[in-house]
């Protein structure tokens, strides 16, 4: 946005000469363009802001432009995909330039919504919105009304008002879009003056008005930074004191009618009334544009880049925040949208983390030019997780909270491939640590992609990306799409077979990589997330979904709480501040786990007791001929599944929900499985399939033919109370982050979350059987040297390990390790530099 011109009746600034309207040239009368309401609002629907840019007569069309903004308070463009940050500023910048903006004033720099917060984007001149950083600043820990309902969610304002030199026009672009909802409304400041009787409207033009915006100055306070205090794009917009005054009534400029200016947000007072007088006018203001709905236009954002123009002086706005829900610490919007596009990689990546990124990318890059002799068009990117906690109960549907790494898979990729095989396209694929992961080329027929699932080979990760994202372009653009040739270089930065999920990462980014090179531009998270999980399987491996949603939805500087049923579901979880602050620490134990391998008598097993004790339960403990519903988990049906039909079938029927509260429920079964599967030494086929009712080749037909697993007998006991109790402490440690510590001193609360974490630990090690010596040792070394909690991370059985470590033990721990565990390893000095990560 830019101040304005201010116009010749701000008292602030001394009376000028009166200018005469602007009028319109015609220029954009050729293009296709409607009004979108009588009274507000100008859609050119096929229009191209940067042809208009770099036309021979710019100029010409962007003073119209910039008038028919002024008269119609809005203008919208679709899809302005070429449209840049700079672009766009030089836009507006032209704008103002065009229409008699004073010399000194440029674009606004926004006191808190500016480059130097996290998530605020690379440029001072550009305010980022975020949805997540929105909660950063203005979420609450306990509401501040007796209820928690909220039903005025409408934020009318007039940008920047607070600020000697308000702003003129303001763009909004949107990059990213929820699946539904966030719609920007508009009403149309002329109109509220014009509504209003003349004798009125005089007494209305004798006002000014105090406007402030205290509660910038109280966030910066809050989250421990400084408003930005120099000047903020005009000479007047300067210093830490937000606040200014405007009259009552503005004339536009541009199109020399009045408007009514002291409308909702950063408003404070009428001068020279009364408090009472004050607020009543306020408040009737706000109520014409609240009661007079045809002087408001809303707009629905339907494409990455649609932008909406709107004149500052004449028009107010206001955001729909209908895609977030609840209004506690723990902010419960869920992340839908499409994949980020980044255009700079301190977008990706922490500031410490970024001259090593930066190497490493540049690094790719050289090596793709080396490789295929030509440059790569894009690189495709997702991260590994770390899982802090609920394990091994994903694949069972119940909700886990993981949370994205640093390290990463990239792929570049180029399409400047010519298939040699008729009905087949062809993709190169080679690796940077090419000793280890040999380079490899296929032919592949356009209908199927075969994956050999009993064979372990890098590519079976990238293939089944490929499966997965062509059976989806394929539903989408129809069964005679032919897919795009691809050469492709990986880099992948998490330890394979570490327990952070290498393999979800590398699968991610390879759909996300078909996607883009087939032309997909946008990227919806839930559908890549999905396609992800289910074709992870086809190396086979049975795995929940837990690793791909971390890899494709979290944001930097949180968890993400995931849901499986009845549908996926991320949302963005925070940490609140402790004293001492807290740390995760993740621990490598450097055996390796390859699931692989060992899913046989490992996590493929796992899949089948879980399975099975679902099967097993709901035979005995639901009336006989219950089906259990099918749903996403391996093989479709699940613990969650039992537990849901359990408890409908008992209070109300079928389909109902219960009313006891789920951890209750939770711990109901707990009890209910230690009557029920009471055999230790666990269940053989035979008698597992007399219970269901079913011969034992059906069973295994139905449970163990997937993927072969080895086992005499089956722990369903064991496996369904881990599933249970894990499932339990997920929702205590999120009930724990959502209450937050009282107090100073939170020692007893982080002792608290920390606790849960060992409890997992303990199941892992004794009821799952997940764990191995050397992740015991290393959370025995850490909990002595002062970690709150520590716990395996990941499948298990080797891999890594997490720890909650309060900020000031953090060096007493890691020496222990080293001094304890580490040492007595034969590592590279890079294995050591990697073996503990913050
Ligand atoms: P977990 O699933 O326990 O969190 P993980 O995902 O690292 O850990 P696996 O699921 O067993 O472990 O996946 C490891 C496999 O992924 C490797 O054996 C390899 O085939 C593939 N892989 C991982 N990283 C790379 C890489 N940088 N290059 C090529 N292939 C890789
Ligand atoms: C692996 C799987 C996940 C999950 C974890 C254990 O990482 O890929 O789906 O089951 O193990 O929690
Ligand atoms: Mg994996």
């Amino acid at each position: 946005m830019a101040p304005s011109a201010v116009e010749p009746d701000v008292p602030v600034r001394g009376k000028g000469p009166v200018r005469e309207p602007l009028q319109l040239s015609g220029a954009l009368d050729s293009y296709e363009s409607f009004d979108v309401t009588p009274v507000i609002g100008r859609e050119f629907p096929t229009a191209k802001l940067v042809e208009w840019l770099n036309a021979p007569n710019s100029d010409e069309l962007l003073r119209d432009l910039a008038i028919t903004i002024s008269q119609r308070g809005v203008v919208f463009f679709r899809a302005q995909d070429d449209l840049t940050n700079e672009l766009q500023k030089k836009l507006i910048l032209r704008l103002g330039e065009l229409t008699g903006r004073p010399a000194t004033s440029g674009l606004h720099i926004h006191p808190i919504l500016n480059s130097e917060r996290e998530l605020g984007g690379n440029d001072l001149e550009i305010s980022t919105i975020s949805s997540v950083q929105n909660k950063q600043f203005y979420s609450k820990k306990v509401p501040d009304t007796l209820s928690v309902k909220n039903q005025r969610s409408a934020q009318w304002h007039s940008d920047i008002a607070f600020e000697p030199v308000p702003a003129d026009y303001t763009s909004l672009r949107l990059v990213q879009l929820p699946t539904t909802g966030g719609d920007t409304l508009w009403a149309s400041g002329y109109e509220i003056y014009d509504r209003i009787s003349e004798p009125y409207q005089k007494f209305l033009e004798t006002l000014t008005a105090t406007f402030e915006q205290p509660g910038f100055q109280k966030v910066a306070d809050n989250l421990g930074f400084n408003l930005y205090d120099k000047p903020r794009g005009a000479p007047e917009n300067v210093g830490a004191e937000l606040k200014a005054i405007h009259p009552v009534v503005r004339t536009n400029p541009v199109t020399g009618w009045k408007s009514i200016f002291p409308v909702g947000g950063h408003v404070k007072h009428i001068n020279g009334l009364t408090e009472e007088e004050s607020s009543h006018l306020l408040s009737w203001f706000l109520d014409l544009v609240y009661k007079n709905h045809d002087l408001q236009v809303r707009f629905k954002w339907k494409n990455a880049n649609d932008i909406a123009i709107w004149d500052n002086r004449s028009v107010f706005h206001t955001a729909t925040f209908d895609y977030l829900d609840g209004s506690y610490g723990v902010p419960s919007s869920d992340m839908a949208g499409s994949v980020p596009i980044a255009r700079s990689l301190s977008d990706i990546y922490t500031p410490d983390a970024l001259p090593t990124q930066a190497k490493r990318w540049n690094n790719l890059l050289a090596k793709f030019e080396e490789v295929y002799g030509h440059p790569a068009e894009f690189i495709s990117r997702s991260p590994g997780r770390v899982n802090i906690i609920g394990e091994h109960i994903d694949y069972s549907l119940y909700s886990v909270l993981p949370m994205a790494i640093t390290a990463d898979a990239l792929l570049a990729v180029s399409t400047a491939l010519t298939p040699t095989t008729p009905g087949t396209f062809k993709v190169q694929i080679a690796n940077v640590q090419d000793s280890k992961f040999p380079s490899r080329e296929f032919d592949i027929p356009y209908e199927t992609v075969d994956i050999d699932a009993t064979v372990h080979e890098w590519t079976n990760y990238f293939k089944s990306g490929l499966r997965g994202a062509l059976e989806h372009l394929r539903r989408k653009r129809g069964a005679d799409f032919k897919p795009s040739s691809m050469k492709i270089l990986m880099d992948g930065t998490v330890p394979a077979g570490g327990g952070l999920s290498s393999s979800a990462a590398f699968v991610s980014a390879s759909a996300l990589a078909i996607m883009v090179a087939n032309g997909e531009h946008t990227v919806n998270k839930t559908e890549l997330t999905e396609l992800a999980i289910v074709s992870e399987r086809a190396v086979g491996v049975n795995s929940g979904g837990m690793d791909q949603s971390a890899s494709v939805f979290s944001e930097r500087g949180s968890a993400l709480f995931v849901s499986f049923a009845p549908s996926l579901k991320a949302r963005p979880v925070y940490f609140p501040k402790t004293n001492p602050e807290l740390t995760f620490l993740v621990a490598q134990s450097f055996v390796t786990s390859d699931k692989f391998v060992t899913g046989p008598i490992h996590y493929n097993l796992r899949v089948v007791e879980c399975s099975l004790a679902a099967a097993y339960l709901n035979a005995v403990l639901n009336p006989p001929g219950t089906q259990l519903p099918p749903d996403a988990a391996p093989l479709g049906i699940s613990l969650h599944g039992f537990h849901e039909t359990y408890f409908a079938l008992r209070e109300h029927g079928a389909g109902a929900t219960s009313s006891k509260p789920v951890p209750d429920q939770l711990d109901e079964l707990i009890t209910l499985t230690k009557q029920t599967l009471t055999q230790v030494e666990g269940y053989t086929r035979e008698e597992i399939a007399s219970v269901l009712n079913i011969s034992v080749d059906e069973l295994n037909a139905r449970f163990t033919s997937r993927f072969p697993v080895r086992a005499e007998r089956f722990k369903l006991r064991q496996r369904a109370l881990h599933v249970f109790s894990e499932a339990l402490r997920v929702l205590k440690f999120m009930a724990l982050l959502e209450t937050g510590p009282s107090g100073d001193d939170t020692a007893s609360y982080n002792s608290q979350l920390g606790a849960l974490l060992n409890e997992t630990q303990t199941s892992c090690r004794d009821v799952y059987e997940c764990s191995c010596e050397e992740i015991d040792a290393l959370c025995a070394i850490a909990r002595k040297a002062g970690s709150y909690g520590s716990r395996l991370t990941g499948a298990g059985w080797g891999g890594c390990s997490v720890h909650l470590v309060p900020a000031d033990k953090v060096a007493e721990v890691r020496d222990a390790w080293d001094r304890e565990y580490y040492s007595k390893l034969n590592l590279t000095e890079d294995q050591k530099e990697a073996a503990v990560v913050l």
